[in-house]
């Protein structure tokens, strides 16, 4: 695996890629790279000739009282892993040559950025969509690879690249989940010992919800406020539990069929989110 640190050394391999034939799959991460994320380049492996990973802990994305500084960066591992796994090239960029000045340029999507995790997280999700739409300048791939765990950034991305026609595939890959369906994610590794057994409660939420609905329950928020008041007993601090339509990730009604069920609790100092989305239409 190549390791380039700047743009444009990053632009001089895509180059020589693309001047060859080759089709390219980008995967953008924050390293301490786990599970889903090796998924992620598996899937990407499968779907283009060159896969280029990068890894930028964004400060953009991060509000004022958020975990920027702490964020695990792993990068000796993460570098080893990526190697093992057939990645071609990463970039591994500083945060003076992603944002060398101050951007005077937003790239804000409207609507879907401020609901859900946008609410709690005011700024978070156009610090994602312009340090994406900076990388998708930069790689240029054909596809891009996203985790569906994140459901709203995925949703805000697709919508972001809708919106300004930029030409690329972009595939979402199903959440990786251990062995008690606690969705794989880098910041499980701030949870204690007394929280870790306690997190799989919140897949466990969604599903019985999922096959309360599933069973023709309609009362969406019956169901999700039962399912809250236990999470909060087993010391879960809510944030947002709600069934909405996969589309626009608005609240749900009785006619919508593709449904998505959206999480996102602090147990401790860890902030979980997690989602399960299905279709009424297949019962
Ligand atoms: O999901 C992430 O790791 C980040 O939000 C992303 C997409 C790499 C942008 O910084």
């Amino acid at each position: 695996m190549h390791t380039v640190t700047t743009i444009d050394a990053l632009r001089h391999s895509i180059q020589q890629w693309r001047q060859a034939g080759h089709s390219i799959a980008f995967v953008p991460t924050m390293g301490n790279l786990h599970a889903g994320h090796f998924k992620l380049i598996e899937t990407a492996r499968q779907q283009a000739d060159k896969v280029v990973v990068s890894i930028f802990v964004n400060p953009t994305q991060f509000g004022p009282n958020e975990d920027f500084a702490s964020y695990p960066r792993t990068e000796r591992q993460d570098s080893q892993n990526l190697t093992a796994r057939g990645t071609d090239l990463l970039f591994l960029p500083s945060v003076a040559e992603m944002y060398p000045r101050p951007s005077q340029t937003r790239v804000s999507v409207g609507g879907l950025s401020t609901l859900h995790c946008g609410a709690i997280r005011p700024g978070h999700f156009d610090g994602v969509a312009m340090v994406v739409c900076k990388l998708l300048n930069m790689v240029q791939p054909d596809r891009l690879l996203l985790g569906e765990k994140d459901f709203q950034q995925l949703a805000v991305i697709r919508r972001m690249v809708a919106d300004l026609n930029i030409p690329v595939e972009i595939q979402g890959v199903a959440t990786v989940r251990e062995a008690d369906g606690l969705a794989m994610s880098s910041r499980n590794g701030y949870l204690s010992s007394q929280e870790r057994p306690l997190a799989p409660l919140l897949y466990q939420a969604l599903r019985t919800v999922r096959d309360a609905v599933l069973q023709g329950s309609q009362d969406y928020h019956t169901l999700v406020d039962q399912q809250s008041r236990i999470l909060t007993q087993s010391g879960f601090l809510m944030d947002y539990f709600q069934v909405c339509r996969s589309i626009d990730l608005l609240p749900a009604t009785a006619e919508d069929q593709d449904l998505v069920i959206l999480i996102a609790a602090k147990l401790g100092k860890t902030r979980l989110i997690d989602n399960i989305y299905f279709s009424r239409q297949n019962v």
